[in-house]
């Protein structure tokens, strides 16, 4: 790795106002579990607090690491590399204190603070947000391929789609402790992404990094499922007027990763239809669960400002079946997709996992699947090994589609597939996240290849909480061998391919390291 050119984590605009947001007071009461209890929390008004806390949340930082002489931060949300391409901004009506007209901001994660980057026409405004209820929003994330492809070349393009992912589900999480909705406007074309974010403005970037638009959701409160479609498209860009230009990230690039551009491209989205499907042959909450989760051990701030990646697993802890079933019970959408934060995207689960046990008490160690769509057991069953034995475990929740297909000891095998990463190995299971490939590209078009990733990050987010709710830990594993794992599983045909990885365990702290609080002497505004 070049050094030299190390990307800046921090994307800025310079030249465009710096709003700070109130850090929200630490404390605060709400039970990590009622962000799964849907209406359960009572909807809070647009104002700048609310704002502040759904940033804090979703994209803020939440520790600084030292080791000597050297510091790094590390965010609400996870980055593979902890490299962190993803920016975030957002689409906002007047609100006291922020501004007194709508505008288009950029989240400034290290000073907590939303950038102005444009006033917008106030018709334009109202002519956007005219079909969503009053005090919802728009967000919006773009991608930074550069800081991810400075280390990992190539495969930047992927990690950068995860990272995207993850941080869908962070909104949608941050939204939901504040009693909001959030849903992915998948309509929207990349084109009107980059004009409303103010992305396409080429001579606000100069020399500097381009942003590559991913997706854009609406937040607010009373969103049901039903109502995220009509975002007036042909209301925006008129009346803008636009202040700051990027900063630059690297001094330079050693190398062009032409590959990243021609992917992107392939994969843009040119506006469509909005994807509707069938979610009444899922399981209600009671098939899903056994009994409805409704007592925790953490609060949502605890599980959302504590979440770490484990750097090392301690080979020993095992993990409760109960832990275990209610963390995947977690990944299944519930009957009329009212369950969060699956209730954030139209498509039924595209994201399938082979997992590998290795330390759940009362059940054998082995291979496992949960077929995250019940209506793709079939489908598995045939693409996987014909030996495998689709045993329901007795202990499982009628509506929790897991099998366990073949007893053994995995745990060398698992980390040889996750690049001979030992965490694979010594947790309490780790898992490949198995996508229903060819058929999605076919039926949603090549677009949807982001989605996948997006599918397998929210999954991956969903993971990270859990695990601090269960008093363990999680990684995502982007670096693996995909056919290896489709080795494992029997799997031949192009038609499912393995996307992403994960392990959950016993963690061991890196005592080397000190940690710093995320925001010293911000607090108070
Ligand atoms: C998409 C993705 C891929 C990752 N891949 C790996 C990996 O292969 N090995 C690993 O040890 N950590 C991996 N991580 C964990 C990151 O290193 C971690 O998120 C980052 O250092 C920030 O730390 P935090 O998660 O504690 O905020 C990955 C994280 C993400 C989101």
């Amino acid at each position: 790795m070049d050094w030299a050119t190390q990307p800046d984590p921090f994307r800025r605009y310079p030249g465009a106002d710096l709003v700070r947001l109130p850090l929200p007071e630490p404390g605060r009461s709400l039970p990590h579990w009622r962000l799964y209890a849907l209406g359960d929390v009572p909807a809070e008004p647009l104002s700048l607090e609310a704002l502040s806390l759904f940033f804090r949340y979703a994209l803020s930082l939440t520790a600084w690491k030292r080791f000597h002489e050297t510091t790094w931060s590390l965010r609400a949300n996870p980055s593979s590399g902890n490299l962190h391409p993803t920016e975030g901004y957002a689409v906002l009506p007047a609100i006291e204190r922020l501004g007194d007209t709508p505008a288009v901001y950029h989240y400034a994660p290290k000073e907590h603070a939303l950038e102005r980057r444009a006033i917008l026409d106030a018709q334009a405004w109202s002519g956007l947000r005219a079909p969503f209820p009053q005090g919802s929003f728009l967000a919006g994330l773009a991608s930074v391929h550069w800081r991810e492809a400075w280390k990992y070349g190539e495969r930047a393009f992927r990690y950068c789609q995860h990272d995207a992912g993850h941080a869908l589900a962070t909104l949608r999480i941050a939204a939901a402790a504040l009693g909001w909705g959030l849903v992915l406007l998948d309509e929207v074309g990349n084109e009107f992404i980059a004009r409303l974010l103010g992305l396409s403005r080429g001579d606000d970037y100069g020399g500097a990094e381009r942003e590559e638009p991913e997706l854009l959701v609406r937040v607010g409160p009373d969103l049901s499922s039903t109502c995220r479609r009509g975002l007036n498209e042909s209301a925006t860009g008129a009346g803008a007027r636009w202040s700051g230009k990027a900063n630059t990230l690297s001094p330079e690039h050693g190398v062009e990763w032409l590959a990243i551009d021609e992917v992107a491209r392939a994969t843009r989205r040119s506006g469509n239809a909005p994807i509707t499907e069938d979610f009444s042959g899922f399981p209600t909450e009671e098939e899903l669960f056994g009994t409805p989760v409704r007592h925790g051990l953490l609060t949502a701030e605890q599980a959302i400002l504590g979440r770490r990646s484990a750097v090392a697993m301690d080979g020993a802890t095992a993990l409760s079946q109960e832990a275990f079933f209610r963390m995947l019970a977690r990944l299944i959408p519930v009957r009329g997709r009212r369950s969060m934060p699956w209730d954030s995207i139209p498509w039924r689960p595209r994201i399938h996992l082979g997992l590998f046990v290795h330390r759940v008490e009362g059940l054998p160690r082995g291979l496992y699947a949960l077929a995250r769509d019940p209506g793709k057991i079939a489908a598995l069953q045939a693409a996987m090994r014909r030996e495998f034995r689709w045993q329901r475990p007795p202990a499982c929740p009628a509506g929790l589609p897991l099998y366990l297909l073949q007893e053994g000891d995995y745990r060398a095998l698992a980390a040889t597939v996750s690049c001979g990463q030992e965490i694979a190995g010594a947790g309490a299971f780790s898992l490949g996240m198995i996508a229903d490939y060819m058929d999605s590209l076919s039926t949603h078009g090549a677009a949807f290849y982001r989605n996948l990733f997006w599918e397998a990050g929210m999954v991956g987010q969903v993971l990270y909480l859990e695990a601090e709710e269960a008093g363990i830990r999680s990684t995502g594993i982007g670096c693996y061998f995909d056919d290896p794992v489709h080795e494992v599983f029997g799997i031949s045909s192009r038609a499912w391919q393995s996307l992403y990885h994960f392990t959950v365990g016993g963690p061991v702290e890196d005592a080397r390291l000190t940690t710093l609080p995320a925001y010293d002497g911000l607090r108070g505004g």
